[in-house]
């Protein structure tokens, strides 16, 4: 059998990916994304009139992939953001319009809902939890998250291309058999490097770039560590329900259903190390529930399933071995601790906090022989 990953690995394969993203050419897209944000109460037909005038601006203008672009006047009454980006080229980087043809710049117009995540609740003969809070998107929460996330590698485009990729041919009805697909992810490793943050930031895009093809997208976020600590005797049937109120959501094809297992050892801690332990047998029904319903969902082409977790050797090898994806998220490096901090300075200028005539310089244009006094006292930090 084929997996995706040994699929794209695979250079002719991947070539054939260049509708999807994926190209791989960095100094010009194939596609582009222009998120176009509306104020609250406008109507998509109002802006959508002057669509052209917009995307010939933007392709005249300088512009760093994922970083915003600042809306002009005429638009300042109907529009709040633009984000134009594309996976192909690393965060950051400016991006050259050049060649690109008229169809492959993806025009997305969206309106965030500003209410929170709800929690909802599932209850067993025995009591009643809260096991998921669930958020409709792109809500306003999420907004700023991708643009704020910096990381030394290209995970973040890596991650929108694959899951993009993954996604699309899912919904072509891609023989899972020939074409391993199960639509889980798996992000590890140290804790507060960005993981969890990540997925609400991928599942914002993903939402945004699909609103054409679904109505509406729901974020469910899964306490696993909560859920199961709490009814420790109960964890295999709140599994259960948990997952029957996502297969509920996910019965609407025209609704797209992004769930986010955080701390995910706590529900697929190994087998084995439970026989070890000799630790009662329900945490091993709890890790069998999982299992069979992640199993389930994969029937579900509008269901993708992100999981996080701080370690990797607990996990259940089977888990793992669902997994398209498995990336390791690591420690900042130190250029890209410059990065966040720069982030933070320039937000603090532009409210005012900060005297806004002392210039920091941003990483890309900058080197350690060349730059201002301020940055130089920055990078020391
Ligand atoms: N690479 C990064 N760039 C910008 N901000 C970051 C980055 N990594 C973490 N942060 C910030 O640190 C905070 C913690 O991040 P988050 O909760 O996503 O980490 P995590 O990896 O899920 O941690 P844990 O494993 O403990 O759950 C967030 O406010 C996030 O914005
Ligand atoms: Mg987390």
């Amino acid at each position: 059998m084929v997996t995706m990953a040994d699929a794209l690995e695979d250079r002719n394969l991947a070539n054939n990916f260049t509708n999807l993203g994926l190209n791989g050419n960095y100094n010009s897209p194939s596609n582009v994304h222009v998120e176009i944000r509306l104020h609250k109460g406008v109507y998509k037909s109002d802006v959508e009139k002057q669509r052209d005038s917009i995307i010939s601006r933007i392709l005249t203008s300088k512009i760093y992939n994922w970083r915003p672009f600042n809306v002009y006047k005429e638009l300042d009454s109907l529009v709040s953001k633009i984000l134009i980006g594309s996976a192909e080229i690393p965060d950051g980087e400016l991006l050259n319009f050049d060649g690109i043809e008229a169809e492959r710049i993806h025009t997305h117009f969206y309106s965030v809902k500003d209410f929170g995540g709800l929690p909802h609740e599932i209850s067993t003969t025995d009591d009643e939890a809260v096991g998921s809070y669930q958020w409709e998107i792109p809500c306003k929460e999420f907004e700023e998250l991708w643009e704020n996330l910096i990381f030394a590698d290209n995970i973040k485009n890596e991650l929108l291309a694959y899951v993009s990729a993954l996604l699309q041919l899912s919904r072509l009805d891609a023989n899972t058999n020939i074409l391993s697909m199960n639509r889980l992810v798996l992000l590890y490793g140290p804790p507060g490097t960005g993981k969890t943050t990540l997925c609400k930031a991928l599942a914002q895009r993903l939402s945004i770039h699909q609103n054409s093809i679904y109505k509406r997208s729901i974020f469910i976020e899964v306490n696993s560590h909560s859920l199961f600590s709490k009814w420790f005797s109960e964890s295999g049937k709140l599994v259960l329900k948990m997952f029957n109120q996502i297969e509920e959501l996910a019965e609407d094809p025209k609704t797209f259903v992004c769930v986010l297992i955080d701390e995910v050892e706590s529900l697929t801690m190994g087998r084995n190390a439970s026989f070890q332990k000799h630790e009662p047998s329900d945490s091993v029904r709890a890790v069998n529930a999982v299992l069979t319903q992640i199993d389930k969902i994969r029937r579900f082409n509008n269901v993708l399933v992100l999981t996080t977790s701080n370690i990797t050797e607990a996990l259940d090898a089977a888990f793992v071995d669902r997994t398209d994806i498995c990336r390791f998220v690591g420690n900042p490096t130190t250029h890209a601790i410059y990065s966040m901090l720069f982030d933070a300075i320039k937000e603090l200028q532009r409210v005012g906090v900060i005297n806004r005539e002392q210039e920091v310089e941003p990483f890309c244009n900058w080197d350690t022989n060349g730059c201002n006094d301020e940055s130089k006292c920055l990078w020391n930090l």
